[in-house]
């Protein structure tokens, strides 16, 4: 229910002609405080049109509008104040939610269309990384907020598995490595083996030369090459999956860059037939000038194929697949060029869908306010971030609730979910500091925070023996505590909304946030189970407030225990 549209209306059918419906919508104001209503509606902007002093038109309002639905109406100086019934509206909203439960702020946006969302991403044969963590959480989400609003989201996990990189990694195995070491600890082994190659190929030349002929026999299908390249992705896709699993987040796709290694020929054709390819320098490319870009390298010298090649075929592909609406791609801030710079080529080549491509990028994830880096030390490992923050949560948890019966899983769900939260209330284009001991606080701006929130409102609901609600009951609330809360619970779809359209789960997560606060201060303020005429009107409430809470941290990824 969009209060707002409500007092327009109103106050449209008095100032009839006078100004227009939309005009009026944007004058209206919120009050600071809900002493002053809920909204106020300034009269000075008609004193030229009606030739009157604001004061006099304020008052004339009042005394001809409409006052069904207001508790009351009145003029302050050039100001109208509209005070909506709060008991009507607390009732409407109230039982909405009741009955329509989780599905409550589902709308229709999307029709059902397809919308394939790349994401986490992370490369073989290397640890998953703090960035690789912020795509995997931010399109989760995204991917959940996008099904609420009736969008079809498909989740593709486009993995590093190729290029030039492989060659190098096979190179460095056949020199030092052994089957047992990699089975041992593969990701530490191969990334190891990596970064022997960079130090040695300095004084070796040689070595880069060999790594090459390694990628173009893989390229080519070579039996041994492919035998190891199938080898090294399995063990980091092992990996990469005790970290999902940890997560709670699944994939629809695994197909990543090697999946195109066919698909590309059909790319690089097209692009001859349109004359878009260019030679410079022995290397295949595509102006984009015209774009004010750097040129597309397509190919290299040696006819090797390159990331955005990949991307090419893998846009095509899935334009073909799914036929989507949207595709986005939820990678780092660094990469937004390679981003112009497909979209240019697509364009090139005729492709309008190309407009329908949206790079979601994300800011850096710091410590002590400096950039992560392997060579300094500030590396944080995915893993260990989660192990610890779950260890942080168990301790909490002895501290507070010794007695709670599964209290591994309680803490599983948030410490993960701490971390998840942490992530997602910082817009994402902001970078963001991590500091652990921050992220696992039951108080404060924490997942832990909205939780516990929910967690009250359920232990009430059960204290009260769980009341079961009908569509036919009747709500009557209208003090300011629970006012407060029930506007903030109406506001729900349109929050999700705007979620949606901003690609933002921030806009949620404070949200969240907002609503916890709201109810904790209603729950300082008020006894809720006292046997009186109103005690269903409060459990009502209590209910909405855990689902709405509940359905909140669900598109965020972020578990609701029932008791914490
Ligand atoms: N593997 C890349 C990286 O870690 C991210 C891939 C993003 N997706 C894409 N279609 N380019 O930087």
């Amino acid at each position: 229910m969009d209060y707002k549209k409500l007092v327009t209306d109103a106050l449209f059918k008095v100032l009839d002609g006078q100004i227009t419906n939309e005009k009026i919508y944007q004058l209206l104001e919120r009050p600071k405080s809900l002493d002053l209503g809920d909204y106020a509606f300034p009269a000075f902007p008609l004193a030229k049109i009606l030739h009157k002093a604001p004061q006099i038109i304020a008052t004339e309002i009042v005394a001809e509008i409409d006052q069904s639905h207001f508790q009351k109406i009145e003029a302050v100086g050039p100001y109208v104040n509209f005070f909506l019934d709060k008991s009507f509206f607390s009732a409407d909203i109230l039982r909405q939610v009741i009955e329509k439960e989780a599905d409550f702020g589902n709308q229709n946006l999307g029709n059902g269309g397809n919308v394939p969302i790349d994401m986490s991403s992370p490369n073989i044969a290397k640890p998953i990384s703090m960035g690789h963590l912020r795509s995997t959480v931010i399109g989760n989400s995204i991917a959940k907020m996008l099904q609420k609003v009736n969008y079809n989201p498909i989740k593709i996990n486009h993995l590093g598995d190729w290029g030039t990189q492989f060659g190098k990694l096979i190179e460095a195995y056949k020199l030092w490595g052994s089957e047992e070491e990699v089975k041992a600890d593969p990701i530490n082994k191969l990334l190891e083996y990596y970064v022997r190659f960079h130090q040695e190929d300095i004084d070796h030349p040689e070595l880069d030369e060999e790594a090459r002929a390694w990628f173009k026999k893989l390229e080519d299908g070579d039996e041994e090459a492919i035998r190891l390249w199938q080898w090294f992705r399995a063990e980091s896709l092992k990996s990469f999956m005790k970290i999902y699993d940890k997560l709670g987040i699944e994939f629809d796709s695994f197909n990543g860059e090697a999946f195109y290694n066919d698909k590309m020929d059909e790319v690089v054709e097209m692009l001859e037939k349109q004359h878009l390819l260019k030679e410079s320098q022995g290397a295949q490319i595509v102006d984009l000038e015209e774009y004010n870009l750097n040129p597309a390298l397509i190919k290299k010298t040696d006819g090797a194929t390159l990331y955005i090649t990949r991307d090419l075929a893998a846009a095509i592909y899935r334009k073909r697949t799914y036929d989507f609406v949207q595709s986005l791609y939820v990678v780092g801030n660094e990469q937004t060029n390679h981003f112009k710079q497909l979209k240019a080529v697509l364009k090139q080549m005729g492709k309008e869908w190309a407009d329908d491509i949206h790079h979601i990028p994300f800011g850096l994830i710091t410590q002590g306010g400096k950039k992560l880096s392997t060579r300094a030390g500030r590396v944080i490992l995915l893993e260990e971030v989660l192990d610890d923050a779950v260890k942080l949560a168990e301790q909490q948890i002895a501290a507070k609730n010794p007695n709670l019966a599964n209290k591994e899983e309680v803490a599983n769900q948030v410490g993960v979910g701490a971390v998840i939260f942490h992530d997602l209330k910082n817009e994402r284009m902001n970078n963001f500091d991590f500091d652990l001991e921050e992220v696992v606080r039951f108080e404060g701006e924490t997942g832990p925070y909205v939780q516990y929130s929910h967690a009250r409102a359920t232990s009430i609901l059960r204290k009260a023996g769980n009341p079961k609600f009908d569509i036919t009951d009747t709500y009557q609330l209208s003090d300011n505590d629970s006012w407060e809360v029930v506007t903030k619970i109406a506001s729900f779809p349109d929050v999700v909304k705007r979620a949606v359209q901003e690609y933002e789960p921030s806009v949620i997560a404070k949200y969240a946030l907002h609503l916890a606060k709201a109810f904790n201060k209603y729950y300082a303020h008020t006894k809720i189970l006292v046997e009186d005429e109103e005690i269903l009107s409060r459990l009502a409430l209590v209910k909405s407030v855990s689902i709405v809470l509940n359905e909140s941290l669900r598109l965020l990824g972020v578990q609701a225990p029932k008791e914490m």
